[in-house]
């Protein structure tokens, strides 16, 4: 596996999140505002886009938004989650990030909770959709 990084949305991340969020879970999760701003990472397997998300800086200083991650459907369950977390913490340990705060679909808590993340919110409500706030303290 390969991970590459990008200061500008690339195609790649943005065909897994229209495949995943838009077409499979039907999310307002689209380009937003934010994406002109992150930093994009996308995993490859085999010369394959298999997974994604986008880091960006909160208004809060040394706080980080880790966002947009999506695993494409076929090779959910096999560590490919994990993988493309911690790669983003090892791109947040390089830079004066303290803490990393990833807003979770509620459904999906537990995977985050396997990746050392703690809740650190209410639950919050978009329209229909639960959601809930959780971070992780980033080492140097
Ligand atoms: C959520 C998502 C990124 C997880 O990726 P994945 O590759 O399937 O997860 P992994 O195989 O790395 O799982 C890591 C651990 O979390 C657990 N886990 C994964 N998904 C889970 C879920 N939905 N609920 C509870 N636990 C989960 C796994 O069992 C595994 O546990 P282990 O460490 O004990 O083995 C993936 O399911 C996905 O892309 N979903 C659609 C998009 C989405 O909802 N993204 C999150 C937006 S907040």
């Amino acid at each position: 596996m390969e991970i590459k990084i990008f200061d500008t949305l690339p195609n790649d991340a943005l065909k897994i999140r229209l495949e995943v969020f838009e077409r499979e879970q039907n999310t307002p999760d689209g380009v937003d505002e934010i994406d002109s701003l992150a930093t994009h990472l996308v995993l490859y397997g085999d010369g394959q886009a298999i997974a994604t998300c986008r880091i960006s800086k909160t208004e809060n200083e040394g706080v980080y938004l880790i966002g947009r991650i999506a695993v494409i459907r076929e090779l959910r369950g096999q560590g490919i989650g994990k993988i493309i977390i911690s790669h983003a913490e090892k791109y947040l340990q390089k830079t004066d990030c303290k803490i990393a705060i990833i807003r979770s679909r509620y459904q999906v808590k537990d995977f985050y909770a396997r990746c050392g993340y703690e809740i650190c919110s209410d639950i919050v409500y978009e329209g229909e959709r639960p959601y809930i706030w959780v971070k992780k303290s980033i080492l140097k």
